[in-house]
């Protein structure tokens, strides 16, 4: 079993695990070259053999304790026939949503469009060590549906479009938990084991009867289809502050993500039922590194006594330097609890 799962499953806390949101990709210079070789990043995305080599990418270079399968939240979107733009200053939009056609969109079909992300799972859960997790991921349907409705200016949100979409964001939350727990299954099947869940945009449901309908029920629904499958669960409900308490208490993952935002020590008082992972600002990785080191061992120090898995407050940024990351993960292994 990996250290990992044994962690989440056994609640063995002798040990802190690290991993990083977003580890494969971006900041690494092997990445950027095959991404330059391939300007189509979705297709990118469905060819196996460039999707494991990059997964393992980032567990070459460090002593890491999982894998994220290199992959994107929104090739879900694409499989139930959107089409998905990656290009743009302003991060990847929906062209043309048709709701029609999204209801309409079938199993086999939905299942076959993925294969290859199947594909990229069983190839790189055979070239992994044992002791590392192949962690795999989902985005919560409030966050994809930001994306198809084209919800988010800038930080904000359209709340005039929302309003006028509210029927149909019941009907496409419905249509998302089936298929998002189909692709759970068929990660799960081909060698995941241990999911993530990315609720990034959260933080921008207004009302607290919306947060339950839109992002508590829905995680709920996920993390009880994952613990039938006996499958370990990490959310990350990005941005909703003090509400983070509501949702470890309504939700009750395995492991709950916590944004820069949430000071730790209230996290280790406030949300006790789950392993409390991430945190420390992704920003600070670009600074001064004596503070940096400072901050790590700030939240290693919190945790000492609870569970903790390491990791960010957010994604590791394109302009990371890869030594900084190298340098966090040697002090976390230093680090006797
Ligand atoms: O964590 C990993 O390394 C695994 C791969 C992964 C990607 N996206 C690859 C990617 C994961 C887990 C994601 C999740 C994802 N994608 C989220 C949730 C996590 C988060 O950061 O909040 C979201 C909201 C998306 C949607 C998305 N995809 C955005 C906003 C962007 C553009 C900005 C960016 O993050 O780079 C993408 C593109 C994307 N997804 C890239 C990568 C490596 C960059 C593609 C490129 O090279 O141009």
């Amino acid at each position: 079993m990996s250290k990992l799962l044994n962690y989440l499953k056994n609640k063995d806390y002798s040990y802190t695990p690290i991993w990083f949101m977003r580890q494969a990709g971006r900041y690494l210079p092997e990445f950027r070259k095959i991404r330059s070789q391939n300007p189509d990043f979705l297709k990118l995305c469905y060819n196996s053999t460039l999707a494991s080599e990059i997964t393992l990418q980032p567990i070459k270079r460090f002593n890491l304790d999982a894998a994220i399968i290199f992959s994107d939240i929104l090739v879900v979107l694409n499989a139930l026939e959107q089409h998905v733009e990656f290009k743009g200053p302003n991060g990847p939009t929906i062209k043309n949503f048709s709701l029609e056609r999204l209801l309409q969109v079938d199993k086999k079909n939905f299942i076959s469009k993925l294969d290859p992300v199947y594909k990229a799972i069983s190839l790189t859960r055979k070239k992994l060590n044992r002791e590392k997790s192949l962690i795999g991921f989902i985005g919560a349907p409030w966050t994809l549906i930001i994306y198809l409705l084209n919800l988010k200016k800038e930080n904000e949100i359209n709340y005039d479009l929302v309003e006028k979409n509210r029927e149909s964001i019941d009907l496409i939350i419905n249509k998302l938990l089936k298929f998002l727990t189909y692709h759970l299954e068929y990660q799960i099947e081909a060698g995941v084991d241990i999911i993530q869940i990315f609720d990034s945009w959260a933080g921008l449901i207004k009302e607290e009867e919306d947060l339950v309908e839109w992002c508590f029920k829905p995680n709920n629904y996920l993390v009880n289809f994952l613990r039938k499958n006996n499958t370990p669960v990490i959310c990350f409900p990005k941005g909703i502050k003090k509400k983070y308490k509501d949702f470890v208490k309504n939700v009750k993952p395995h492991g709950i993500s916590i944004d820069s935002d949430i000071d730790p020590l209230w996290a280790k008082e406030n949300l006790d039922n789950s392993s409390i992972q991430g945190g420390i600002n992704p920003e600070l990785l670009l600074g001064d590194e004596k503070h940096l080191i400072i901050e790590v061992e700030k939240y290693l120090e919190t945790f000492k006594n609870n569970s903790y898995i390491f990791n960010l407050g957010h994604g590791i940024l394109p302009q990371t330097n890869p030594n900084v990351v190298e340098k966090i993960i040697e002090k976390v292994k230093n680090f006797k609890k």
